[in-house]
């Protein structure tokens, strides 16, 4: 979603500085690009729709220490130049980047246009710098013009505005997520530290309800509400450079695929004591509820699978968005766990505020150190997979999958056992994604690529798998494709089967494995490809694609192969499987 970066300091290459550091943002998904440098008492804006990746970052070196610069995903207006960010007042003496949506913002142009002011796009962003220069009338002072204006918007925001008659780069955050990079040379104010990782690896946090104002030297935190200043801990990253970039591969969504033979692992080595804390909380709480959005919400959904078949302990999954309603259930006892790789998904963010507002605890399994729901949650665990760039979630999976089963684990007091499961999943992982392995799911992918729709099924805990194949595959290749509980077929898919449409079965070596080979059988009949997904070969299957057999594990290491599946498809048919249309890395809008 929306990338906003900003640069002041002593620096005087701040616009391709910030060309760069949207460059790094690419991968949040965005649709048209944006920059405005200050030089001398002037305010130059540039904006276009279409990719970034193409613009030369020299262009923009021009004499400038003071710059915002923005990757927009559209939600109000089309996808237009007048409606790419930057956005300025008539003036043109203020502008703004931002990220989230102001609800009120029709009332707020209304009364804006009722004083006289015109605007240029049909953008909820655009009456921010007009709200701050009506205020700064009341207040003749930029910052105060910017916390009154705060107080007037309805909605999540984060933003970054510039004054031509100030040197300072100011930020507001509520609700959408905003970081400072403290460099030698000056600051940093990031949505995502891949920004400015290149320059700074110390970074600090805005927390909602915050504003910061920066010349580049000295750096000032403070209440939007109430003006007392802030103290904020500088934290260092402790990613590498090159764990964030691709590397040896052509696209971040293979390397991070391949990344699994050893980010389970690092996902499994949990502090054991802290475990176990936690699976005395699930056992004390009176109802737990598993939320998250996407690829996250289906390692929830597979979760309740391991609770019940390993610890026998009922909790409930429900997609984040859907949480809403249920906080009838909801009791100062209940406990809720978050599960995301970004940490700042909004509708995660919201079943949070819900929980936390009947007095239940959370807990959080994310992946980015120091995100919003990182710093939230009561207790937070997390997944040590490594920066997570391309939209198509992967290695988070299966990471959010092991950390949970390893609580699962723990609720049953076998803790060391679950480890030692995982342990030799993540070894076998790890042999698995050889070259010769990868090269044949990619001529799997070369047989279906021309195919227009594709049947994945599942049972128990390839079930939610089954669900997640289809996301992966909708979302890079653009193939119509679909996940069933094997056993729901005969109550309405199977009508849609017909000579050569592929079937993905996903199977182990378990106690539904004979009701998923019939349901394979069943597609075979009505003419179904059928492509198993299994630690055994078996005659209903057109073609083999040989996993481990996991026990317990066998959803870890059964999606793999799917997700090189689902990225050789989209690379065949010719699409970038790193930046789908209309999708983004980090949705922090509802
Ligand atoms: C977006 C991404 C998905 C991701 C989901 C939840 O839709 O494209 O890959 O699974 O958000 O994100 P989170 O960061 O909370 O795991």
């Amino acid at each position: 979603m929306c990338g906003i970066f900003g640069y002041v300091g002593k620096r005087n290459d701040a616009g391709s500085l910030v060309i760069d550091g949207l460059k790094n943002l690419e991968y949040r998904g965005y649709d048209s690009w944006g920059i405005a440098c200050k030089t001398d008492s002037k305010v130059s804006i540039e904006k276009d729709i279409g990719k970034i990746s193409s613009i030369k970052s020299e262009d923009f070196s021009s004499n400038c220490s003071l710059a915002i610069g923005h990757t927009r995903w559209a939600t109000h207006g089309g996808v237009t130049p007048q409606n790419a960010h930057p956005h300025a007042n008539g003036t043109e003496t203020i502008a703004v980047v931002h990220n989230g949506i102001l609800e009120n913002y029709q009332q707020l142009r209304r009364d804006l246009e009722s004083k006289g002011h015109e605007f240029k796009s049909e953008t909820d962003t655009e009456i921010i710098p007009h709200m701050i220069e009506e205020y700064m009338k009341e207040t003749g002072d930029f910052t105060s013009a910017i916390k009154k204006s705060c107080e007037a918007f309805e909605g999540r925001f984060a933003f970054l505005a510039l004054h031509t008659e100030s040197n300072t780069l100011v930020a507001a955050r509520r609700g959408s997520p905003l970081i400072i990079g403290v460099g030698e040379d000056g600051y940093f104010i990031a949505s995502d530290i891949p920004a400015f990782m290149n320059h700074s690896r110390l970074v600090q946090y805005l927390d909602d309800g915050e504003m910061v104002v920066t010349d580049g030297e000295s750096i000032l935190f403070s209440s939007l509400k109430t003006d007392e200043e802030i103290q904020k801990r500088e934290i260092e990253i402790t990613w590498s450079v090159e764990e964030a970039q691709k590397g040896e591969y052509e696209h971040f969504m293979l390397k991070e695929i391949m990344d699994q033979k050893d980010s389970i692992a690092r996902a499994v080595n949990q502090n054991e004591e802290q475990i176990e804390t936690l699976a005395d909380a699930i056992r004390n709480a009176k109802g737990t509820f598993l939320v998250g959005c996407g690829t996250a919400a289906k390692a929830c959904m597979a979760s309740e699978y391991f609770f019940s078949v390993i610890s026998q302990k009922h909790v409930n999954f429900a997609p984040a968005s859907e949480f809403k309603l249920y906080h009838h259930f909801l009791r100062p006892e209940s406990l809720l766990i978050v599960v995301s790789q970004s940490g700042e998904t909004a509708d995660v963010l919201e079943a949070m505020q819900i929980a936390k507002s009947k007095g239940s605890k959370v807990l959080a399994i994310v992946n980015v150190e120091g995100s919003t729901i990182d710093r939230e949650a009561d207790y937070s665990l997390l997944i040590n997979a490594g920066p997570e760039r391309a939209v198509a979630s992967t290695k988070a999976l299966t990471g959010h999958m092991a950390v949970l089963m390893l609580i699962a684990y723990a609720l049953d007091g076998k803790l060391k056992e679950g480890r030692k499961v995982l342990l030799e999943t993540a070894s076998e992982i790890n042999d698995m994604l050889n070259p010769r392995y990868v090269d044949f799911v990619e001529s799997v992918a070369e047989r279906i690529q021309d195919q227009k729709d594709l049947f994945i099924i599942g049972k128990s805990w390839n079930y939610p798998m089954a669900l997640e194949s289809a996301i992966k595959i909708q979302e890079v290749s653009y193939v119509h494709a679909e996940g069933f509980a094997g056993g729901e077929l005969k109550h309405g898919p199977i009508a849609l089967i017909e000579e050569g449409t592929p079937c993905i079965a996903l199977m182990g070596d378990d106690e539904v494995k004979n009701d998923i080979i019939s349901n394979a059988i069943e597609l075979k009949a009505r003419g179904g490809f059928i492509i198993g997904i299994a630690p055994e070969n078996n005659e209903s299957f057109d073609v083999w694609i040989k996993v481990p057999e996991a026990g317990t594990a066998q959803a870890l290491v059964n999606i793999i192969p799917v997700q090189a599946l689902a990225y050789f498809l989209a690379v065949k048919r010719g699409k970038d499987p790193d930046m789908p249309r209309n999708l983004a890395k980090s949705v922090t809008v509802k």
